[in-house]
């Protein structure tokens, strides 16, 4: 059995995040999809509205034989990798620029949890620049991010500008 975890923010679930699920499912048989509650952030997206939004769009993604759950999580990811019984971690990478960051992660990961290793995967170029902060930024000053972010979490996001008016 191949797990893996999958954690990130997801504040919101980008099509780019669509795009690593896709592509990490033919590689296990397994796939949690770990949310991160980070109590030091101020999110958008509470993370039930997180996992929420990525259970209603994970239907539309495909995923093969691979089982792909929700879960959130609290504390460090090599922490609940482990506790899963995952053996590999899932990260995306965008460019160049994302590869410093995300090889301290990696190797961080790699400190806490030996029998871990963390997996990239290239995004599909279309989504080179597309990031859950940018999409925050534009959408909410009137910008166009259709194509860029799922359909469900584009209406989640105009309700909740709705609703701070
Ligand atoms: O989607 P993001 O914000 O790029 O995801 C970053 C995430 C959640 C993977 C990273 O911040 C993380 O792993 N946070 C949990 C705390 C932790 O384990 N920190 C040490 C990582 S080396």
């Amino acid at each position: 059995m191949r797990r893996a975890i999958f954690p990130g923010s997801f504040d919101p679930p980008t099509n780019g995040h669509l795009d690593v699920i896709k592509r990490s499912c033919p590689l296990f048989d397994e796939i949690i999809i770990a949310v991160l509650n980070n109590l030091d952030k101020q999110p958008l997206f509470s993370v039930e509205e997180r996992c929420d939004m990525i259970r209603e769009i994970l239907p539309s993604v495909q995923k093969g034989n691979c089982k792909v759950s929700v879960d959130s999580f609290s504390g460090l990811t090599a922490d609940f990798a482990r506790k899963s019984g995952a053996t590999a971690i899932v990260r995306g990478i965008r460019a160049v620029s994302d590869y410093e960051y995300e090889l301290r992660m990696a190797l961080m990961n790699r400190k806490l949890e030996p029998t871990i290793e963390t997996v990239f995967l290239m995004a599909d170029e279309e989504y080179s620049y597309v990031s859950s902060t940018l999409m925050k930024q534009v959408f909410m000053l009137g910008g166009r991010v259709a194509g860029l972010i799922p359909e469900l979490v584009e209406l989640r996001m105009r309700n909740k500008l709705n609703a701070d008016k």
